[in-house]
């Protein structure tokens, strides 16, 4: 008995999936396919798409590929964190004598061996991957096959970043599925719903930009896509209050903002960072620190912004949107060389409040000394 068997996040299901379980079930024809998404701890800080969901648009894009699926919520039922190994030995007692395919993406191939107890699975599964132009490595150590062609370099993490960045869902996941994640406003949709709300329409497209550029850099710099493109979406939500409305937010929630007094005599359109990090949280639960810091810190800076503060600092003031003659050369700068463009950027910055005869915060003049110091 042929059992193929097909795990994964799948959050979301996308066109490289497909495909992938297409041709494996053409080349192997097993009698029963099984579909396994894994279970997510909806405590953990990397809050997932629900299960459910996820099970729903599999369903959407696999229904109809063979008659013989079994959409397995075998991770769910077991709840807490299954190893490949654990899946294996399910299926063995699930059935009799079963000869198990798993099909996996290339770029699991050559880590496979580093997965828990993978002697289990070496000795009990034929491995079934998919390629992707450009690999050549044969990972000869174990029983595999591959599938004829080559697969696209598709990743659910690009899937949503993309969607976070944009607020439309792409191309590259199955016509199916695309009504499932805007009605359930899934990846950042339903952020998206609420800018467009309260910010003034050329705000939000500035947002996008923020995004987009944030998602480009953190390619360049090493920082994950969705986090980065997060941060961008999201720096400037409370742009959309007005002076008197930020200074009493703060108050309210007790936002702790230094300078806070001076800011709020002097310009308190600045307390909208803090004001966007506190709605980051609480309104739409970003849990992680960094992107919280990182919006915080978009307009002033810090003496210790990380890559992501940075990437955001810079994108904001030189996002496609910008079209004062220097946001095309930070931008520029910026694919090169991140420290150089924040130097820029931080620039920029404190001239346009001189030359907008406005007050100039601590803040920002500790950045600029501190960044001038550093390049000595
Ligand atoms: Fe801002
Ligand atoms: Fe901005």
């Amino acid at each position: 008995m042929k059992v193929l068997v097909f795990g994964g996040s799948f959050d979301p299901v996308h066109k490289g999936h497909v495909a992938l379980l297409k041709q494996a079930i053409k080349q192997i024809a097993p009698d029963v396919t099984h579909i396994v998404p894994a279970y997510h701890s909806p405590f953990k800080a990397k809050s997932p798409t629900p299960f459910r969901l996820r099970m729903q648009m599999l369903k959407q894009a696999f229904s109809g590929m063979s008659k013989h699926l079994v959409f397995d919520d075998y991770e769910l039922r077991r709840g807490g964190k299954t190893y490949t190994y654990q899946l294996i030995n399910y299926l063995l007692k699930r059935y009799k004598n079963p000869q198990i395919y798993l099909l996996v993406g290339t770029d699991c191939l050559n880590d496979l061996h580093n997965w828990k107890n993978p002697q289990v699975i070496f000795d009990n599964a034929i491995v079934v991957a998919g390629k992707r132009k450009g690999y050549n490595e044969n990972p000869a150590r174990f029983n595999h096959i591959f599938l004829p062609g080559f697969f696209p370099k598709l990743s659910s993490s690009r899937v949503r970043a993309h969607i976070w960045m944009s607020g439309s869902v792409p191309a590259t996941v199955p016509a199916q599925i695309i009504q499932t994640i805007y009605k359930n406003k899934l990846y950042g949709l339903s952020v998206h719903e609420w800018l467009k709300a309260h910010l003034k329409p050329n705000r939000y497209i500035h947002s996008q930009s923020v995004a987009e550029l944030a998602g480009a850099l953190s390619d360049i710099y090493d920082v994950n896509v969705e986090t980065a493109v997060r941060a961008g979406i999201l720096h400037d939500a409370g742009k959309g209050f007005s002076g008197p409305e930020l200074v009493r937010f703060c108050r309210t929630h007790k936002i702790r903002v230094p300078f806070f007094e001076d800011i709020c005599r002097q310009e308190p359109s600045l307390l909208h960072s803090y004001v966007s990090a506190w709605l980051a949280k609480h309104q739409f639960g970003i849990k992680d620190v960094q992107t919280l810091h990182a919006i915080s810190e978009h307009t002033l800076g810090s003496l210790h912004m990380s890559t992501l503060s940075k990437i955001l600092f810079v994108a904001d003031i030189s996002s496609k949107d910008r079209k004062y003659k220097d946001a095309f050369l930070i931008r520029n700068l910026a694919l090169q060389d991140l420290e150089k463009a924040l130097i820029y950027a931080a620039n920029r910055k404190l001239l346009f409040t001189i030359d907008s005869q406005k007050w100039l915060c601590p803040l920002g003049i500790d950045l600029w000394n501190h960044l001038i110091k550093k390049g000595e």
